[in-house]
């Protein structure tokens, strides 16, 4: 039986189970594992720790999703198609692993992070601020 989404390890399991079939999408996989080579040891424990911060209100992760995503967009774009299967995926790994109020909650924060990490990038303004 399914269960919600309660500790890191839980978050772990989502992660890793998200980013396998990120990387094997043939739409959105080769933005990560051929435009931006990402290092899976690397970016899986950020991942964790941006998650257990946005799910549990713990202040671990340390970063800045949006600097990541202006630079990935100047190199491949990011716009809407991209960003509807990066979220259809999400929630599929969710619904296919847990259920409850946590399972939920981290596919509203997803979608409004998304959502905002989408406008800004495609925003006018930010293509003045951003260098
Ligand atoms: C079209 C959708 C997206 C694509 C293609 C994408 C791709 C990437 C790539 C390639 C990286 C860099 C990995 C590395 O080089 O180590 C990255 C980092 C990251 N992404 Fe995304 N991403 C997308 C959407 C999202 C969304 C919606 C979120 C949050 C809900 C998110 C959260 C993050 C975070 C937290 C990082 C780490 C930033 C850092 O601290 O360095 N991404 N993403």
């Amino acid at each position: 039986m399914k269960k919600d989404i309660d500790n890191r390890a839980d978050i772990i399991v989502l992660v890793d189970t998200f980013y396998e079939n990120v990387a094997i999408n043939p739409h959105i996989g080769p933005i990560f594992t051929d435009v931006a080579r990402v290092d899976w040891t690397h970016h899986l424990p950020k991942m964790y720790d941006f998650w257990e911060s946005i799910l549990f209100g713990k202040a671990i992760y340390k970063g800045n999703p949006m600097l990541s995503h202006f630079a990935l967009n100047k190199q491949t774009p990011l716009q809407q198609e991209q960003f509807e299967i990066w979220k259809n995926l999400f929630f599929q790994n969710v619904d296919d692993l847990f259920t409850g109020p946590n399972a939920e909650l981290i596919k509203q924060k997803a979608q409004s992070i998304a959502d905002l990490m989408h406008f800004k990038i495609n925003a006018p303004l930010s293509k003045i601020k951003i260098v």
